[in-house]
């Protein structure tokens, strides 16, 4: 799949198939969170990857919004630095990146991926084990689809095209 079917296939895939994703993929999907570019490049991440079935049940929990872990190949997490009043929009704008880069790696293999928000930081930790000054900024499933193969999305529900662009000025 190339770079533009990535960006207009990829959509929050929250039903998965049980079945793996091949080390390879997997481990591409992450190579792509690396790379991606950051404020001052401080790459501000550690990505904790979970395939244990037990584990990413345990994870689930960490947000009413996050069940969709336990059904998934694999979870990666984003594992960052507990921001201050100064760094905080630039995490999580890099964050945002590299939630991306997975994002649109994953797609471009055909596997899909879904975002979950963390509150319960104590059972994020609990689970995943990083160090105290670190948080766990978010979630994200991934597996193969188990409703429809990704293909492109013709009519997005997003704000109409005209309404978000500005030419030249306001
Ligand atoms: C910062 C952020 C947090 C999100 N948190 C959740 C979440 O906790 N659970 C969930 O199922 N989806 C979550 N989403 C997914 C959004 O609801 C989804 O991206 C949006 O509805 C657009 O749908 P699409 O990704 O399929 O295009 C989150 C998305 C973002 C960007």
């Amino acid at each position: 799949m190339d770079a533009w079917d990535a960006v207009v296939s990829r959509r929050n895939v929250r039903e998965f198939k049980r079945d793996p994703i091949p080390p390879d993929d997997l481990d591409r999907i992450l190579e792509a969170a690396r790379r991606t570019p950051s404020s001052r490049n401080l790459q501000p991440w550690d990505f904790v990857v979970v395939t244990d079935r037990g584990q990413l049940e345990r994870l689930a929990g960490v947000w009413r919004g996050a069940w969709h872990v336990a059904g998934a190949a694999a979870a990666i997490t984003l594992i960052a630095p507990k921001p201050d009043d100064e760094s905080r929009n630039w995490l999580y704008y890099d964050l945002g990146q590299a939630s991306m880069s997975i994002m649109l790696a994953a797609t471009g293999l055909g596997v899909g991926t879904a975002h979950a928000a963390v509150v319960d930081q104590d059972l994020a930790s609990d689970v995943l084990g990083f160090p105290e000054d670190r948080f766990c900024a978010a979630v994200i499933s991934v597996g193969y689809p188990a409703d429809r193969p990704l293909r492109p999305i013709a009519e997005p529900k997003r704000r109409p095209f005209d309404e978000v662009v500005h030419r030249e000025r306001w």
